[in-house]
């Protein structure tokens, strides 16, 4: 994990104070990157749960990515893994578009990898759509592989410890 005087991205758990930070990250991401981040809608409605009860949900833990711009920290990304019960959870992540192509992306999955194996996982499980290049680059990076497709048009990818 980075200092704050680094401009390394800075990736933690979600907090309850986090909530503008997160809505913040929401209103960064174009059409292009909501739609291929699915889980769920954008709105502060949405920040505000994740920040409340979301908090202590059942097998999931949130995650925000934060990045030092023009002396401030700017919230850059958002992620998460599910399903923290099974031996092989599933992760969800996105990145602001005018913060893509800076390294927060692999932070964040850095910081997934590491909370699932020191959780004694055996690995991680994703979905991702068939044109998401980026994303497919990004998971091929860590050592995902497509295992198959999905129902909409996407590759399932599994990475095993
Ligand atoms: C996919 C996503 C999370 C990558 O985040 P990022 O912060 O831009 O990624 P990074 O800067 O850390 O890049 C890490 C690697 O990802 C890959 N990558 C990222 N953007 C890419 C692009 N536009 N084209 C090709 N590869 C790309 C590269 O392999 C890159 O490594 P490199 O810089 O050494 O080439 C980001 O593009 C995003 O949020 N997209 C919209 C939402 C989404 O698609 N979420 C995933 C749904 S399955």
């Amino acid at each position: 994990m980075s200092s704050e005087n680094s401009s390394a991205p800075l990736v933690r758990p979600l907090q309850a104070e986090d909530t503008d930070l997160l809505y913040s990250v929401f209103c960064g991401l174009s059409e292009w990157s909501r739609k291929k981040y699915r889980p769920h809608d954008f709105t502060y409605e949405t920040a505000s749960k994740f920040t409340g009860e979301g908090l202590s949900e059942k097998g999931c833990r949130r995650f925000i990515a934060l990045l030092r711009e023009d002396g401030a920290l700017q919230a850059a990304g958002f992620c998460f893994l599910y399903n923290m019960e099974s031996e092989t959870p599933s992760l969800g992540i996105a990145v602001s578009d005018r913060y893509q192509r800076r390294g927060v992306g692999a932070a964040m999955m850095g910081h997934m990898i590491q909370t699932a194996r020191a959780a004694g996982k055996k690995g991680l499980r994703l979905t991702t759509d068939k044109d998401n290049i980026a994303g497919q680059a990004l998971y091929q990076n860590y050592g995902f592989v497509i295992t198959g497709e999905g129902k909409e048009d996407d590759y399932l990818m599994a990475l095993d410890f």
